[in-house]
């Protein structure tokens, strides 16, 4: 459905003002930072006509190369610009206008060679007119910043008029002792005020609205707060793994890499205050105090309220191992005791959100790339509807997908259209997509922009990162001290370990899984199938435990359902009850008893405690009756996938409730 769009802003001759002019000095300026996201982020400005004209790059680093040399690096087919950039086609032009405006310097980092530097700005200063103003950003390894920031200030960077600001990439200490270090260390030489941190969720178009859907909507407000509100999750799942970056991995872990930076910036934002203007520091002030509320644990604290996770090898149908566990990758400690996954309750003490639990899970290596914040409403009660059937009723949730599926969707409940009353759930989804069709983005135009600007609501205070790294720290003091005994304790692909599944149970809740589109195209039944059928079955499915020997179906049995495995292991059993085969995390089966009636050919046990998603023919029958184009395209994929010849009737005749 089209979605109108109204463009609120104050002064449109305000709306879209130019970067101010400055040169920009990178440091680690051949790094991949660089050429991944900073050009391209420089080249979508300059496209969307936002760039100053006054505007220069001066790379550097130890390498001897020339302007020339740097250029064409930067706007390579196989690792530059051409290869990177963001936008639907490639304008020639802009790149070459945008590249003839970067330079090279080779410089040690020591006063010499920053005086020698300096002699170099100035005179791109003179000719791009650039008002003496310098962005320095530190796309370099941390053990750098200390010393790039006392070598900038005695080589005299912070004389003359305009500004200089400093932007510096993650991770900004490793834990508390060392970020307060680097902020002294910095804060010797620089004012807080020049210091720009970067955490590049917050250049996510998706997290910077949360914000704004907060604070522009008048009818959520009222709601957000202890009253109302059951519970909150923060899910970031990775499909990816540590993709060659074991040297980094292994002393980090996922606690430090996306736990305490891009969480609980997150968690900032859904759970704060409403600041008194939108300016940096109102913002930033009121971030700070939320992250100042949230509870430090002692080590039992840690013990009952935070699990984690290592995942292990995959294997093929034959047990041969398809891709290494985190302790076969390179450059990982065979007996590494770094968590690829976490997942925590945190409470914040406050006046809003007291008992409210605030769970957070992130891993890599799990069953799909998605991040999701779930905030999930208090149940009305059930009894009124006594007498109607209706035993129990689904929590209203509020679901902000982050990435990539980009929206807001809203899950209740309706009456299923007929004489007796039942209810379904249904949602009202804001997509991007269809809002807004804007190009893709990096995320690192609006930082370097909102800098350029002296805007720095993005980029993170050093408060911030301290109350950050207090509430991170117990954990990482107890794990460095306990070792995990029973690492690798998840398979690839999977849901991540049970711990995390039990670390819910015991409050009697359950992580809201959100399926995806693409989750349900594993299944052969819905590959390439219409997004429209591919929402409204995801609306139907219905979650339900089976424990470990249950038998979930039947041999013989008239099939009426089909089974999705999202966490735990099933077998399928043979006539004499031999097993055939194990299916797990992520797997489908049972397909066949949603396109028709007929009895079950083989038996599936659960091996382990199952949380399983139902579609029941049921529903499927009434999505088809409601939609019947899809009907006929669901015949010929029982043909051509199953070698099912099924009818018109076979489909939208309700079958038994499951
Ligand atoms: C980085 C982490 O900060 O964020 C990576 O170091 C992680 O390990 C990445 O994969 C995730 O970013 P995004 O934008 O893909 O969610």
């Amino acid at each position: 459905m089209p979605v109108s769009t109204t463009t609120t802003t104050l002064d449109p001759t305000l709306a879209n003002p130019l970067s101010e002019p400055c040169v920009m000095v990178i440091f680690g300026a051949s790094g991949d930072l660089t050429k991944r996201l900073l050009v391209p982020s420089l080249y979508n400005l300059a496209c969307d006509g936002l760039l100053s004209d006054n505007f220069a790059v001066l790379g550097t680093g130890r390498s001897q190369i020339s302007n020339e040399e740097f250029r064409d690096s930067m706007a390579s087919k196989e690792t530059g610009l051409r290869a990177f950039h963001t936008r639907n086609s490639f304008d020639d032009d802009a790149c070459e206008k945008l590249l003839s405006r970067f330079h090279f310097e080779s410089a040690n980092i020591d006063v010499e060679g920053f005086t020698q530097l300096k002699q170099v700005v100035d005179e791109l200063d003179q000719k791009y007119q650039a008002q003496g103003n310098i962005l320095f950003y530190f796309a370099m390894a941390p053990r750098f910043f200390g010393s790039l920031c006392e070598n900038l200030y005695k080589a005299g960077f912070q004389d003359g008029e305009g500004w200089k600001r400093i932007i510096v990439e993650k991770p900004f200490g490793t834990d508390l002792q060392s970020a307060l270090d680097l902020n002294d260390e910095i804060l010797k030489y620089w004012r807080e005020e020049q210091i720009y941190r970067v955490d590049h969720y917050l250049g996510k178009e998706t997290v910077q609205n949360l914000l704004a859907f907060r604070f522009s909507n008048g009818m959520f407000e009222p709601l957000w707060n202890k009253n109302h509100i059951d519970n909150i999750q923060f899910n970031v799942c990775e499909s990816v793994d540590v993709q060659g970056r074991g040297g980094y991995y292994d002393h980090s872990g996922v606690l430090r890499d996306m736990m305490q930076n891009h969480m609980f910036q997150m968690l900032s934002y859904i759970c704060m205050e409403p600041p008194g203007s939108f300016d940096a520091d109102s913002i930033r002030n009121e971030k700070a105090k939320l992250l100042e509320s949230v509870r430090v644990y002692d080590v039992d604290e840690v013990n009952d309220n935070v699990v984690r996770g290592q995942y292990g090898p995959a294997y093929d149908d034959s047990g041969d191992v398809t891709k290494p566990g985190y302790r076969q990758e390179d450059d990982v400690a065979p007996d590494s005791n770094t968590e690829t996954f976490a997942a925590a309750k945190l409470q914040i003490e406050n006046w809003r959100w007291q008992g409210v639990p605030i769970y957070l899970r992130s891993g890599k290596a799990l069953w799909k790339r998605g991040t999701e914040i779930v905030i999930e409403f208090k149940k009305p009660p059930v009894t009124q509807f006594n007498g109607t059937g209706i035993a129990q009723l689904t929590a209203n949730r509020l679901v902000f997908h982050i990435q990539p599926y980009q929206g807001i969707e809203l899950l209740f409940q309706a009456k299923t259209p007929g004489p007796t009353m039942q209810l379904q759930n249904v949602d009202m989804s804001f997509n991007y997509g269809d809002a807004f069709k804007a190009s893709r983005y990096t995320g690192y135009e609006v930082m370097l922009y909102a800098c350029s600007r002296g805007d720095a609501t993005l980029f993170s205070r050093g408060d911030l990162v301290e109350a950050a790294w207090r509430i991170a720290q117990p954990l990482l003091d107890h794990w460095s001290t306990t070792p995990a005994a029973d690492f690798p304790n998840y398979t690839r692909n999977s849901w991540g370990p049970k711990s995390a599944y039990d670390l819910l149970a015991k409050d009697g809740r359950r992580w809201f899984e959100v399926v995806t589109p693409d989750v349900l195209e594993e299944s052969p039944m819905f590959k390439g199938a219409d997004p429209l059928l591919l929402s409204s079955v995801i609306l139907a499915l219905q979650s339900i435990t089976a424990n470990a020997g249950d038998m979930v179906v039947q041999q013989g049995d008239i099939s009426n359902e089909m089974y999705f495995i999202c966490r735990g292991e099933v077998e399928v059993l043979d006539a004499s009850g031999g097993v055939v085969n194990t299916l797990k995390d992520g797997n489908f089966f049972g397909e066949i008893g949603v396109l028709m009636a007929t009895p079950r050919t083989a038996s599936v046990r659960a091996k382990t405690l199952c949380d399983l998603f139902v579609l029941t023919k049921a529903d499927f029958s009434r999505i088809l009756n409601d939609h019947p184009q899809f009907a006929e395209s669901m015949m010929q994929v029982a043909k051509e996938r199953y070698d099912l010849v099924v009818s018109m009737g076979d489909l939208i005749t309700a079958g038994p409730s499951a």
